[in-house]
């Protein structure tokens, strides 16, 4: 990832949990910014990264990702205390992310997909388990009539319990809710295309994009390159099959039989 300076800070994005802001870089771009002091922590930038490069590498749109080096006193003007606090705690690396102007929240009720980018988005939510893709809160931007990912910082749950990540491999991917279930997604072209592209090769390039900075001092790790392998291995490992394990609908509730008062109630009044 490139590395910008914020020059400028424009807004807070209140509509995000994490209040990202908008903030003007030495690169004359603007950027959605990802503050590491918010309350989600470091480990949801990480997540950004991984998820957003592999989405990238996946050739699903992604807006770029960059480290983005950001002094508080830039930050000076905004009124809010809360929003303060979250600057100042937030002097260093964050996370930027190209802003898109003008793009629009994802509507399923506007917008069409096709079933083939349905699947796609789909089989890579289900392999970086992101929850947070549901008709309530798609988390996707339209924008000149493309379909853009945005916030995957609450993908990769597993490295919140490392001691249980290798079993995260096998976990199912509820899509019920998912913002493109009724598009009809093709999870089997889909997987058929994208599981043979997630192999270590893929994952390394992805996780080298990690700065060390958020991967230090990991509890049970000697170091940055060791958590980096723990991310590959549980990434690969559920690559393979997780599209097996997508579940679409909601389970049919099984009917059950009337109680034997009910029938002979129903079955006396049939009878008068
Ligand atoms: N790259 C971008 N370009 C334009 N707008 C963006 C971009 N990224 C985010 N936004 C806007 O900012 C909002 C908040 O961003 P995001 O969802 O990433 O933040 P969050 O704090 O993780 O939110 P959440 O409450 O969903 O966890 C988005 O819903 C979108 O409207
Ligand atoms: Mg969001």
């Amino acid at each position: 990832m490139e590395e910008v300076t914020g020059i400028r800070y424009v807004t807070p994005l209140r509509e995000g949990g994490s209040v990202p802001g908008v903030v003007e870089a030495d690169d004359l771009g603007t950027y959605v910014v990802k503050f590491v002091g918010a309350a989600q922590g470091r480990k949801a930038l990480v997540a950004e990264v991984i998820a957003g490069e592999l989405a990238r590498r996946l050739g699903l749109r992604v807006p770029l990702l960059v480290r983005f080096q950001f002094d508080p006193v830039i930050g000076l003007g905004e009124p809010d205390q809360e929003i303060q606090d979250l600057l100042k705690a937030s002097g260093g690396l964050n996370l930027g992310m190209d802003f898109l102007p003008g793009a629009l929240g994802f509507d399923p009720l506007v917008f069409e997909v096709e079933s083939a980018e349905a699947g796609r988005i789909v089989w890579f939510d289900a392999l970086v388990g992101n929850v947070d893709r549901s008709w309530r809160n798609p988390n996707m931007l339209v924008w000149h009539q493309d379909l853009w990912l945005i916030d995957h910082g609450a993908s990769l749950i597993f490295h919140h319990n490392w001691k249980g990540a290798d079993q995260a491999a096998d976990k199912p991917y509820d899509a019920a809710d998912h913002a493109l279930a009724r598009f009809a997604p093709d999870i089997e072209s889909a997987a058929r295309d994208l599981a043979p592209r997630v192999d270590e090769a893929l994952l390394r390039e992805v996780t080298a994009q990690i700065p060390d900075e958020w991967l230090v001092d990991e509890p049970g790790f000697a170091g940055p390159d060791e958590v980096r392998r723990a991310y590959e291995r549980v990434l690969l490992a559920r690559a393979g099959t997780v599209g097996e394990r997508i579940v679409l609908a909601p389970k049919q509730q099984e009917k059950q039989a009337p109680p034997e008062w009910l029938r002979t109630w129903v079955e006396g009044k049939a009878a008068k």
